[in-house]
């Protein structure tokens, strides 16, 4: 039977794709040296067969965990492990803008395909790349949070209309609206840095009669999209929306700003632990490991 082993602070995780598969748990062993370098053991066993399942997310501390957890898991007898990472990190630099840049998705998939078999994650930010076969060379499988949101915003919302903060967000907002029979809207976006974006509101009057607005982004990472996104629809005479996120970057913690600028409630998907967590993902994901387990 194939174990799952939890990458640290990613035990919720594991342990909802254990009571959803079936699968045991084991919880490894992960600290510092004193000289910072680290230390793995898989405990509590002393063999391993066939399949081991890698669950943590990726940020740069955990791509080292993880490879180091792959390599311990492969020397007690797995034969294939795979990594489910609910929130795929480096994918926003899928290009050279400027000469010299690097072209960190591509070289951080190379990286994840040196140590894991296979992997699973939700809604990866496919900007400009088609798949993630563009910089992934290892089997891979998309878990989709579009049910969970629908879902959610069926049974919290009254008379809800999806509002998509920029052209990439049509991808989920449709998927959302599909399911739940929700009208929607896009507007449109122009980032000019990190932190500094503007957004255009053209065609808002969905967005007003009563209806609730639900914005919906596959990441929120500074805020500023949010945030914008909020203020555009509220000058426009909109009811304080509603900001749901798939995946709680939160970099600049802003979720008290966006509040501020007149949303009228943040949630996310549990992709990555925060506050505003409120959607599971471990249905599809459970859905998407049984995929790759065959
Ligand atoms: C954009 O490409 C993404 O879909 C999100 O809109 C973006 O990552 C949000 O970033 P921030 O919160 O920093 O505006």
């Amino acid at each position: 039977m194939p174990v799952l082993i939890a990458v640290p602070g990613n035990e919720d995780h594991a342990h909802g794709l254990g009571q959803r598969l079936g699968y045991p748990v084991i919880v490894p062993e992960v600290r510092r040296f004193p000289d910072g370098e680290l230390y793995v053991r898989i405990g509590g066993t002393h063999a391993l067969r066939g399949d081991a399942v890698l669950v943590g997310n990726l940020d740069s501390d955990n791509f080292l965990r993880v490879a180091f957890l792959a390599g311990a898991a492969r020397d007690l007898g797995a034969t294939r492990v795979g990594l489910v990472a609910p929130y795929l990190a480096y994918m926003r630099q899928d290009s050279r803008f400027q000469p010299g840049e690097g072209v960190t998705a591509t070289y951080f998939g190379r990286l994840v395909s040196s140590v894991v078999d296979w992997l699973v994650t939700v809604d990866p930010h496919l900007h400009r790349l088609a798949s993630l076969a563009e910089v992934y060379a290892i089997p891979t499988t998309i878990a989709r949070a579009a049910p969970e949101i629908a879902r959610w915003v069926a049974a919290e919302v009254e008379r809800p209309v999806l509002v998509g903060p920029d052209a990439e967000s049509v991808q989920w907002v449709s998927a959302v609206a599909e399911r739940c029979g929700a009208p929607f809207v896009i507007l449109e976006k122009t980032r000019r840095g990190d932190r500094d974006v503007s957004i255009s509101a053209p065609d808002v009057g969905l967005a007003q009669g009563g209806r609730t607005p639900v914005l919906i982004d596959d990441i929120v990472s500074t805020g500023r999209t949010m945030i914008e996104a909020t203020r555009q629809l509220r000058a426009a005479g909109s009811a304080p929306p509603i900001c749901v996120a798939i995946h709680a970057v939160f970099a600049d913690a802003l979720s008290a700003t966006l509040i501020d600028a007149g949303a009228h409630r943040i949630v996310t998907c549990d992709t990555i632990a925060h506050v505003t967590n409120q959607i599971r993902v471990a249905d599809p994901l459970a859905v998407a490991v049984r995929e790759q387990l065959g």
